[in-house]
């Protein structure tokens, strides 16, 4: 029996690059997202390497997740990795400038998304002789920066999340990692940015980000660990990218 991966967020970024690097290896795909028309443009071109699965989902709706995973095809019914991806940062503005409708997208996705599909997976993962879990947080679980308030928040769930579910499933072979990236060059910003090129050039231009591709050659690592490792966080930045001073504000007397 073949390995088997649930990759949420396959149509863009990390996910994508991941559903290639697993096909490569003949893992089984099940690929996610909202994007159907890309999906099935994915799977049809991964479709010569190994089996793929696909199906639209938007994480943020429990039943569509639920029945989604009640209803997967036998051959994709072992699901050996789950690959909890699907998220996104909205805005830049500072808190008191923040859209409240953006704050709740994010927690319904970053949040309430990777809990509903974790849910639906875990009775199965829980099956598996050797499984994983690789949750996408971020460095913004880490560390706080100007204008990441709710995006940073939703993250730190993540990694904290991921701990506390190592606590109860240790022992089971179900093997959780939060995987906490820095600057990555992908649909990521344009998202946050409302689509604003200019912004996204700015941002990624002559940065040195990490590329999607090298994100995917970490999950791959992480699902491939003998069954007696569980890496619990992996923080990873370009070599470009740093911490900086603290922000002392000086006030008039
Ligand atoms: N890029 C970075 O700098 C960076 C750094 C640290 C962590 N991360 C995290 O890594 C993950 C992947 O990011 P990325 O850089 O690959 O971004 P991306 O290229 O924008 O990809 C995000 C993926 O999430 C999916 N998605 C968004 N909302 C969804 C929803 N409601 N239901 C289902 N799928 C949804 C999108 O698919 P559809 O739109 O087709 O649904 C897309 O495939 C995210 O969780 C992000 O927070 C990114």
């Amino acid at each position: 029996m073949s390995n088997c991966v649930f990759i949420t967020g396959a149509t863009s970024g990390f996910g994508l690059a991941s559903a290639k690097l697993f096909a490569q290896h003949g893992y089984k795909l099940i690929l996610t997202g909202r994007r159907i028309e890309r999906l099935a443009q994915l799977a049809d071109e991964l479709g010569q390497q190994c089996q793929v699965h696909y199906a639209s989902l938007d994480v943020r709706d429990s039943q569509q997740v639920a029945q989604l995973v009640a209803a997967l095809p036998e051959d994709f019914k072992q699901v050996t990795a789950l690959i909890n991806n699907a998220g996104l940062a909205l805005g830049t503005d500072p808190c008191d400038k923040a859209s409240l409708a953006d704050w709740h997208t994010m927690i319904d996705t970053n949040v309430t998304g990777l809990v509903n599909v974790t849910h639906a997976l875990l009775p199965i993962l829980t099956q598996q002789t050797v499984a994983s879990v690789v949750n996408l947080a971020s460095i913004a679980s880490n560390w706080p920066y100007p204008g990441s308030h709710v995006y940073g928040a939703s993250k730190a769930f993540v990694a904290q999340f991921s701990r506390n579910l190592r606590c109860d499933l240790v022992g089971s072979g179900v093997r959780v990692t939060s995987l906490e990236p820095g600057l990555s060059e992908s649909e990521f910003s344009l998202v946050r940015f409302g689509g604003d090129q200019e912004k996204y050039q700015q941002l990624y231009g002559n940065s040195n980000a990490l590329q999607p591709e090298d994100i995917a050659n970490i999950i791959y690592w992480l699902v491939e660990q003998p069954a007696h490792i569980n890496i619990n966080s992996l923080e990873v930045m370009p070599s470009s990218q740093a911490w900086n001073n603290f922000n002392v504000v000086k006030q008039a007397n």
